[in-house]
């Protein structure tokens, strides 16, 4: 038997279950409805340190918006997201995105680099944001493409790479500031599943090498086979069992 806090029995599985040290992101009872749909009716996980959490569920089930709740995107009708013990509804909009800049980390389907920057512009971006110097943001960007294997893209264009190495950039991107929770919503949705295995080993292997956490939102049961732990999300509920692997 599980609960939400997901501190249950373990074994196995990929890498290293973290059972143990401080809840980072705790959602509690989330609502969310878009007019007359319902989102979420009652959504809850915790997300310790360093952990790798899948969240699964079909298509509409609920798992994009849970996200973007979690990383406090898009606030909640009802329930509470809380980031190292902080209401994130509590802040505001301002320290909210600061909070988004320098702690989390993003990865959507399609990448969504900025068009106009070279690859390596687009890793750099988010620590010039952060007021680093060029050199200093683009010598660790640089490092940051040749981990992920796409030194070579560096000086294209996103339009001029294919997605697999585009999908690498965004990873680059969002690991590039150490963030303490990357969110990734179907990181490998649109490429086919050797890219998509390969991309994922690198993102997983690089967020656990550098201790973030990450909420892999997917419907593959394969891309789920990289996490510490699973929940499911159903009809806008999160199953209250949360599988360990
Ligand atoms: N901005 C929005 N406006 C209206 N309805 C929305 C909005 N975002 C989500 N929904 C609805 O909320 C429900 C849950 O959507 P969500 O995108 O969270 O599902 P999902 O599990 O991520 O699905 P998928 O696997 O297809 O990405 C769906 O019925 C969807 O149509
Ligand atoms: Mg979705």
């Amino acid at each position: 038997m599980t609960d939400l806090t997901g501190v249950s029995a373990s074994g196995g599985g990929t890498g290293t279950v973290q059972t143990s040290g401080p809840v980072l992101l705790e959602a509690i009872d989330l609502h969310k409805s878009f007019g007359s749909t319902t989102a979420l009716t009652s959504a809850s996980m915790r997300l310790r340190a360093g952990e790798v959490v899948a969240v699964m569920g079909p298509s509409g089930s609920g798992k994009s918006t849970f996200l973007h709740c979690l990383a406090g995107i898009v606030p909640p009708d009802a329930g509470i997201v809380r980031y190292r013990g902080r209401d994130l509804g509590g802040m505001s909009d301002r320290v909210r995105s600061q909070l988004r800049r320098t702690d989390f980390g993003f990865v959507f389907q399609f990448g969504q680099l900025v068009p106009e920057l070279t690859c390596l512009e687009n890793v750099a971006l988010p620590l010039r944001l952060g007021g680093v110097r060029r050199r200093a943001a683009e010598q660790k960007a640089t490092a940051w493409l040749e981990r992920l294997e796409v030194a070579g893209v560096a000086n294209k264009r996103p339009g001029e790479t294919s997605g697999g190495e585009g999908q690498r950039v965004a990873v680059a991107r969002a690991l590039v500031t150490g963030p303490t929770v990357v969110f990734a919503d179907e990181p490998t949705g649109a490429l086919d599943s050797l890219n998509g295995e390969r991309v994922l080993q690198l993102f997983v292997t690089a967020a656990r090498d550098t201790g973030a956490a990450v909420v892999l939102v997917t419907h593959e049961p394969r891309v789920a086979a990289y996490s510490d732990r699973e929940v499911v999300v159903r009809d806008g509920r999160t199953r209250d069992l949360e599988v360990a692997r």
